[in-house]
């Protein structure tokens, strides 16, 4: 039996396929872009190509994600929010604390034992302190994005960047740059930046351990850092953390196979 998770995310969507023994057999992400059909429907075809199966041989497939309504070969919806949940639950099944950074939304969220969400809050309308954030950065200085985290760990002397808004990030980085502090003081400010929004989210769930970072912001080295040290705990991150609400989709797409219940949130219009 095989089946399929899908999450069409405002940035990056991604899509999963799992087996019967909850094994991720193939997995395909692509830029999402302003087609978000096109987007769910390129990321299932890449994690099928990944498993080495058909399309046909995929017997439910969930969408989540703010374009989970967009995919239109799914046999239904279920928020992201509880799909984080449940993917973090199975990749670290330790799991009590999610942060969820994406490319517009941070998210923290407390689950249970069996990865249910128990409460949630999420940053405001605004994008910063989300991965748009470090998108600006990343286009502001011209440093590929997978690059930031790294460089960000080489800094001595941050500077404090001030600014609450994406849209005066890059001013704000290149003023520190013209007044002549160093490209990794600056790239580890916004880091630092970034960080502290995210953990006070995460004190408004209250954090317990273990902590598991998802989203693309978990592939940041010093971003996964900075949330340990703000935390003090070991955070739980991995490349796969950013196919978390795409493995949760999956999983509750087991379920309605083998249970056939629906997933709490399925369908909603909520996160
Ligand atoms: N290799 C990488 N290294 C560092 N950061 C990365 C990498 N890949 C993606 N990112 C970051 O992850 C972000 C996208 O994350 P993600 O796919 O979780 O977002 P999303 O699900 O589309 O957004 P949202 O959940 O807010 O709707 C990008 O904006 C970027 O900042
Ligand atoms: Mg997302």
């Amino acid at each position: 039996m095989l089946v399929a998770g899908v999450d069409v995310g405002s940035t990056q969507t991604k899509g999963v396929v799992i087996d019967d023994d909850r094994r991720i057999l193939g997995r395909g992400i692509t830029d999402t872009g302003a087609r978000l059909a096109e987007a769910g429907d390129a990321a299932f075809r890449l994690a099928l190509e990944g498993a080495g199966v058909a399309r046909d041989d995929v017997d439910f497939v969930i969408g989540t994600g703010y374009g989970r309504f967009r995919v239109e070969f799914g046999d239904a919806q279920v928020t992201e929010i509880s799909c984080h949940a449940r993917g973090a639950a199975h990749l670290f099944p330790r799991t009590r604390t999610v942060l969820d950074v994406g490319g517009q939304d941070t998210k923290a969220i407390k689950v249970g034992k069996g990865g249910e969400v128990l409460d949630f809050c999420m940053n405001d309308k605004c994008s910063a302190g989300t991965g748009r954030f470090l998108s600006a950065a990343s286009d502001a200085l011209e440093i590929p994005l997978g690059e930031l985290g790294a460089l960000a760990l080489t800094a001595r002397n941050p500077v404090n960047v001030t600014t609450t808004c994406t849209v005066f990030a890059e001013s704000e980085i290149l003023g520190w740059l013209a007044r002549g502090r160093r490209t990794e003081d600056v790239v580890m400010g916004v880091h630092q930046a970034i960080a502290a929004r995210s953990f006070s989210l995460l004190a408004r769930v209250g954090v317990e351990p273990e902590l598991t970072f998802t989203g693309g912001v978990a592939r940041n080295q010093a971003m996964v850092a900075l949330i340990g040290e703000l935390t003090d705990l070991r955070v739980n991150a991995s490349e796969d953390t950013h196919y978390c609400g795409a493995v949760g989709a999956a999983l509750y797409a087991l379920d309605r196979l083998l249970v056939g219940a629906p997933a709490a949130g399925e369908g909603s219009a909520l996160r």
